[in-house]
């Protein structure tokens, strides 16, 4: 028998997609979900107060201002699955809308899906004073989740998928369709999906809420590089490394990157990984798409939807879509 013979730690899924993103020639690049740690996810909750990013206020306005007419097209009784709740905030209209105009005296019962345990934990209580309101999280990938929660339906019950706040925006085109209809194949004849998608925009407008002259959105991505070290003993310095961001015109995204300020090399000892870094090499850590109405109406189309409705912030180009199944 050997002495040294290990048996090593299987590396965790974070430390697989690390790995698969960090170790490939070309671009390095992390998933965007990992942004959103306890710190990332509080930080985003700031960043959504910046004068210059007026997306989530965008959204916010919408759904305050359409959620009777939204309520009105829907049946009863319905369960409403959010994908990616976050703190739960601008859900708030929707809910207390539906809780109004539901036929049943059952409550409505809300289930937030969720990766971040504390963007979940401050969901249930943002929501806990709706008396008409039951919350019930589930910390799941958002396929997983829907399926879950799917499979609670009681006879005769509809379902309303809330995916708010242009977080289909981080999926690649054409990735954000088949997501769309994977979602479309859960559902069934009389459920509805409302659909919040950041619009095209002037280029300094974009540029200045994805690099804000306070830095949040700065510490928001380089937070990714303090996670690798934090849970995969990843010895990054973060003063050698810059937060950038920069349209790309030809998928019309914003897109974040951690650049590497000198020629350098990082471990990662729980993916198993040694990175060398050019100088101003970088690492893509999130992508924006941005759409144009008419682009939404074919995607409703295309992922098996009919769209009933588009509604769009008169400060901030924004739309808020209800679409449902016939
Ligand atoms: C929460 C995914 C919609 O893409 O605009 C904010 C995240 N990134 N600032 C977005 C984000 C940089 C945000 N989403």
């Amino acid at each position: 028998m050997q002495a040294h013979a290990l048996v090593p730690k299987p590396i965790s899924q974070f430390g697989a997609d690390v790995r698969a993103g960090l170790a490939r020639r070309g671009q390095k690049e992390l998933p965007s979900k990992y942004l959103y740690d306890d710190v990332g996810s509080a930080l985003f909750e700031v960043i959504s107060l910046l004068p210059e990013y007026g997306l989530t206020r965008a959204d916010e306005r919408l759904l305050k201002n359409h959620a009777r007419e939204v309520a009105g097209e829907l049946p009863s009784p319905l369960m409403v699955a959010e994908l990616g709740s976050g703190s739960g905030k601008k859900t708030r209209y929707i809910l207390e809308a539906l809780s109004s105009q539901q036929s049943s005296s059952s409550p409505v019962a809300y289930y937030p899906i969720e990766i971040s345990t504390a963007a979940l934990a401050m969901c249930e209580r943002e929501l806990s004073d709706l008396e008409c309101v039951s919350v019930l999280g589930y910390e799941r990938e958002y396929r997983q989740g829907l399926k879950e929660v799917a499979s609670r339906r009681g006879p005769g019950e509809h379902i309303l998928v809330l995916f708010l706040g242009s977080t289909i925006g981080n999926f690649e085109r054409p990735a954000d369709i088949q997501f769309l209809r994977e979602v479309r194949r859960i559902l069934q004849p009389g459920d509805a999906l409302l659909l919040g998608a950041d619009l095209e925009k002037p280029l300094p407008q974009l540029l200045a809420a994805y690099d804000d002259p306070l830095g949040v959105t700065a510490a928001f991505n380089l937070n990714l590089l303090t996670r690798l070290n934090r849970e995969l003993g990843a010895d990054f310095a973060l003063d050698r490394f810059r937060h950038t961001a920069k349209f790309n015109p030809a998928s019309r995204s914003m897109e974040m990157h951690i650049e590497s300020l000198c020629e350098q090399t990082v471990s990662i000892p729980a993916a198993n990984l040694q990175v060398d870094f050019a100088k101003r090499e970088t690492i893509w850590t999130e992508s924006s798409h941005k759409y144009s109405r008419n682009e939404l109406m074919q995607a409703a189309f295309t992922s098996g939807f009919r769209c009933r409705a588009q509604w769009i912030d008169a400060e901030w180009p924004f739309a808020e879509n209800l679409w449902v199944v016939e």
